[in-house]
């Protein structure tokens, strides 16, 4: 164990001898640290300020030194004193954030392990479906519209021709809303069955021209199966202006559905029937699995029926001739569709409950 030697001798090389013999032990001392217990004891045998090795040092040397030798002596104990207080430091280091070998150890890392995945978030399909629909008609220039989902028996069946008895107004299909008996049969409450009644809406608001698309959720009294749902979304459009024709609402859609299913899609148009559009058809477009050749997908007709649409019939416009529609001087095109339907369409899914599952293993794919 170092001790500390008197001098008696105070020239330059045995003052250097002594330097080295102290930095010798320091390093020794210093490597031989391994643990927190042994640091502390490291630290105050040489720094303490009562009996630490560089008081003994400052006592034996400096204050012994003869007049003459005290300024070299005094420069000498001074660098010592720095090298001993950064040693002193570096061991403390080296044992809390340096690399001892077990510290190595226990932090290894296997690189072949499969990392943490990230999931990344992604719009739900038929968000992105419905989305994707509103924006070909945006780039057409139609403005978006949206209706309440708890709408009255006005806005979903009166108001578009339907008539008192029509089947759709029965609660086989149609979710009403409890306790409305009392009220007159226009104000009753429902669960809107489509998105028309936007339409209604919309005229009512805006005098002619009009453009709108109209996308929501819609309610039915269904039973869930492989392509039904209770609860599914529509994107509704409505045009109306002087001299619209059949032959606007072909192109419309011909063009719509190019933009989101290819070039290569083809449209059909056979008719139809609709209270609020007269005439009326059913849209088909070319299977986009087969490209119309025939397949599972299509029964192996080549043809998928996709919309309903049609020339908006007089007597809708009769309900909001106040604001301007005045069927002798205006006419439209409607057309509604399914979300769901159109994206798997677009995606080849097979089963509409899988959109609200929210299984990941689904879901991730549309990331
Ligand atoms: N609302 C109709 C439906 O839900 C679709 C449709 C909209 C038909 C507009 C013609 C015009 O089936």
């Amino acid at each position: 164990m170092y001790i500390v030697p008197k001098l008696d001798d105070f020239s330059p090389p045995s003052l250097d001898r002594a330097a080295a013999d102290l930095l010798a032990a320091l390093d020794a001392e210093s490597s031989a640290v391994t643990d927190d217990a042994a640091y502390k004891n490291f630290r105050d045998r040489w720094m303490a300020r009562k009996n630490g090795i560089l008081t003994q040092v400052n006592d034996l040397w400096l204050k012994a030194a003869p007049g003459p030798q005290k300024r070299d002596v005094g420069q000498r104990v001074n660098q010592l004193k720095t090298r001993v207080e950064e040693l002193v430091a570096a061991t403390e280091q080296h044992l809390r954030g340096g690399a001892s070998s077990e510290k190595l150890e226990a932090d290894r890392i296997d690189v072949t392990l499969p990392g943490n995945r990230h999931h990344i978030g992604a719009q739900h399909p038929v968000l992105r479906m419905m989305d994707d629909v509103v924006n070909v008609f945006r780039a057409m220039g139609y403005s978006i519209e949206e209706g309440p989902e708890v709408e009255t028996d006005y806005y979903n069946f009166e108001a578009l021709n339907f008539p008192p008895n029509h089947p759709a107004r029965d609660t086989q299909d149609t979710l009403f809303l409890a306790g409305q008996e009392k009220k007159p049969t226009r104000d009753r409450l429902l669960m809107r069955t489509h998105t028309s009644p936007v339409q209604i809406r919309s005229m009512m608001k805006t005098p002619p021209p009009l453009r709108v698309v109209c996308p929501g959720k819609v309610h039915r009294n269904d039973a869930l199966d492989a392509t039904h749902s209770p609860v599914f979304h529509q994107v509704e459009g409505l045009a109306v202006d002087a001299n619209i024709t059949f032959s606007d609402l072909k192109g419309t859609l011909d063009h719509a559905m190019k933009s989101l299913y290819g070039s290569s899609i083809k449209t059909r148009f056979y008719p139809s029937f609709f209270p609020f559009t007269e005439p009326s058809a059913d849209m088909q477009v070319s299977c986009p699995f087969c490209g119309g050749k025939g397949c599972r997908k299509c029964k192996f007709g080549g043809w998928i029926e996709i919309l309903g649409c049609g020339m908006v019939d007089p007597n809708v416009f009769e309900f909001v001739r106040d604001n301007g529609y005045d069927p002798a001087k205006i006419s439209g095109f409607a057309f509604g569709m399914g979300v769901e339907r159109l994206a798997m369409l677009k995606w080849g899914v097979d089963d509409i409950s899988l959109f609200y599952q929210g299984d990941i293993r689904f879901l991730e794919q549309f990331a």
